[in-house]
């Protein structure tokens, strides 16, 4: 059977355009859909080789703007063409402005077996699709080329050539092409020339961490999780205000994310203040505002469970889907206790 890749667009500077095709920075994101994207890439046809082509525009937005709604409707259609037997793998273009939290909230939710069979490349642009020297159209030809590998498993991201797990990447320049990077743990490999130079073997697809049902997913409330850093001269202010009773029209705080320095240290106050929000109920995880590394666990450091070497923002989604588990474990067990 013919085996399709499926295209699924979401906007970021990969669809942007500007007035001037000389301008890489004053331009809109997310305005051409991504089958007038695809339809404008010189020598796409001979990439798909025995592949067919499908599209789908699943939402149009600057990835900054992502939400809660937004992914679900991401995860629903992604898990819709995985599925399909006749789709060897989906390519999704982002914003790179939030890439590293959609494909490492993807690879968390999405069905283990999907993943461990088939490939969710997303791929992304630094220059808008107006710009004279477009990095779209390679960026895409690239993702063709990796999702077409045999070897690509689960979640990954491609940009400027050098693909990268869902766990590792981050963004780490706001202007330059190759604005990714993987940390220590590197790169998972290249495209050069059409041609995938694996280094690395994609990392094997764990038990999720939250039995959160992608179809079901836009039923379940998102629960609020906030990122708290530590710098000099921070106090637990901000805690304590993230603490008291919300307004009627705002969800509680269910959980904090401290983005310690060094080693996931923290003020004193700041300290207080997190314990504080652990009495109150609230579930902190403590990580660090490191670029690079994890926090290396340490009875110095005491009582607040570090992230396991995900970075703050992927650290949030974790506790987030986490207590989206707990809160369906604990409904289950309501619901089961006799009268
Ligand atoms: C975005 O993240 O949607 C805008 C910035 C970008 O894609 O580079």
């Amino acid at each position: 059977m013919l085996k399709k890749l499926v295209f699924l667009g979401t906007g970021g500077t990969i669809a942007g355009t500007a007035t001037d095709t000389a301008d890489n920075v004053g331009y809109t994101a997310a305005q051409v859909g991504v089958e007038r994207l695809l339809g404008a890439i010189p020598g796409l046809r001979h990439a798909l080789g025995d592949c067919a082509l499908e599209s789908e525009q699943v939402v149009q937005i600057d990835s900054k703007d992502m939400g809660w709604r937004q992914w679900c409707a991401l995860a629903q259609r992604v898990q819709h063409h995985l599925a399909r037997s006749d789709v060897a793998a989906v390519v999704v273009t982002h914003g790179t402005d939030t890439l590293e939290e959609t494909a490492f909230f993807l690879s968390q939710v999405l069905d283990g077996q999907l993943l461990r069979e088939k490939a969710v490349v997303l791929t992304c642009a630094m220059r808008p699709a107006s710009s004279s020297v477009p990095d779209g159209p390679q960026n895409m030809l690239d993702a063709v080329a990796v999702a077409r590998s045999e070897s690509a498993l689960g979640v990954l991201a491609v940009c400027a050539g050098t693909i990268h797990s869902a766990r590792d990447v981050q963004k780490v320049h706001p202007y330059r092409l190759n604005a990714f990077d993987s940390g220590e743990a590197g790169p998972l490999g290249f495209v050069e020339e059409g041609r995938v130079r694996w280094v690395h073997p994609c990392p094997a697809v764990g038990a999720p961490v939250s039995s959160l049902s992608v179809p079901r997913m836009s039923s379940v409330e998102w629960p609020r999780v906030e990122i708290i850093m530590n710098y000099v001269g921070a106090t637990g202010a901000t805690v304590r205000a993230l603490c008291r009773v919300p307004a009627a029209d705002e969800p509680p705080v269910r959980g904090l994310v401290v983005a310690g320095t060094g080693n996931g240290t923290v003020h004193e106050d700041l300290l207080l203040a997190l314990r504080e929000a652990q009495a109150l109920g609230l579930a902190v995880v403590r990580a660090t505002r490191c670029a690079q590394g994890c926090v290396v666990p340490s009875s110095a450091i005491g009582e607040l469970p570090d992230s396991q070497g995900l970075s703050p923002v992927k650290a949030r989604i974790e506790l987030a889907l986490e207590l989206i588990k707990k809160a369906a474990d604990a409904a289950l067990v309501k619901t089961a206790s006799p009268v």
